[in-house]
């Protein structure tokens, strides 16, 4: 049956894996930042994976993948003579040795995820300016698999993604931006409570 507008805007808005896909398997690892050494603001990104009829789905695979605190991925198209753009060329010593740039965890019996990482910095690749964001992916046995992104709020992001035309050309913009939260206020099973991290919630829903 074809879903109407109204009711498609309750899925999770969708996009592509992108270039920097990590090309090896992702560790399950919940904590990016290696016990909050890596630089950048530790953040925790958090929520509940939800099937097309908004019931949590346990047992999901959940993966992340992104830039650090300098705008660098860990990916070998980013590195050396391998980088594909000229402002990758990067080379592994100047990745952060605290920061792992990716990781995946497996959703709770009530469909909770969060991982521990930083807030990521904007960066530049094929000439276009890409705004702070985070990439998902989450693979489920029921609901297939659904890639999507995570924006930030505050002013530089925001000017940021009026000149960030990948951005820009995403359905449903609005719904990829999250806002900030603290523990307390957004409770979730599991979830670690950490003074010095900023909270974000970003639930998802499969069509
Ligand atoms: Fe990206």
């Amino acid at each position: 049956m074809v879903k109407d507008n109204e009711e498609l805007r309750f899925f999770t808005p969708t996009t592509e894996d992108g270039p920097l896909y990590p090309p090896e398997p992702i560790p399950r690892r919940a904590d990016l930042t290696n016990g909050g050494k890596a630089k950048g603001e530790l953040l925790i990104l958090m929520g509940v994976i939800h099937d097309h009829r908004r019931t949590p789905v346990s047992g999901a695979i959940v993966e992340i993948w992104q830039s650090d605190s300098n705008g660098y991925y860990d990916h070998p198209r980013a590195r050396g003579s391998d980088a594909l753009d000229e402002y990758w060329k990067i080379e592994r010593s100047d990745l952060d040795s605290n920061f792992r740039y990716f990781g995946s965890v497996e959703t709770d019996t009530n469909g909770i995820y969060w991982f521990q990482t930083i807030i990521p910095l904007s960066y530049r690749v094929f000439g276009f300016d890409r705004a702070a964001h985070i990439h998902m992916k989450v693979w489920s046995k029921r609901n297939g698999v659904l890639t999507t992104e995570v924006y930030f709020p505050g002013d530089d992001n925001e000017s940021n993604r009026d000149v960030d035309r990948v951005f820009q050309s995403r359905q449903q913009k609005s719904d990829l931006i999250v806002t900030f939260t603290n523990y307390h206020e957004q409770m979730l099973g599991g979830v670690p409570e950490l003074d010095s991290a900023k909270y974000c919630r970003r639930d998802i829903f499969f069509p």
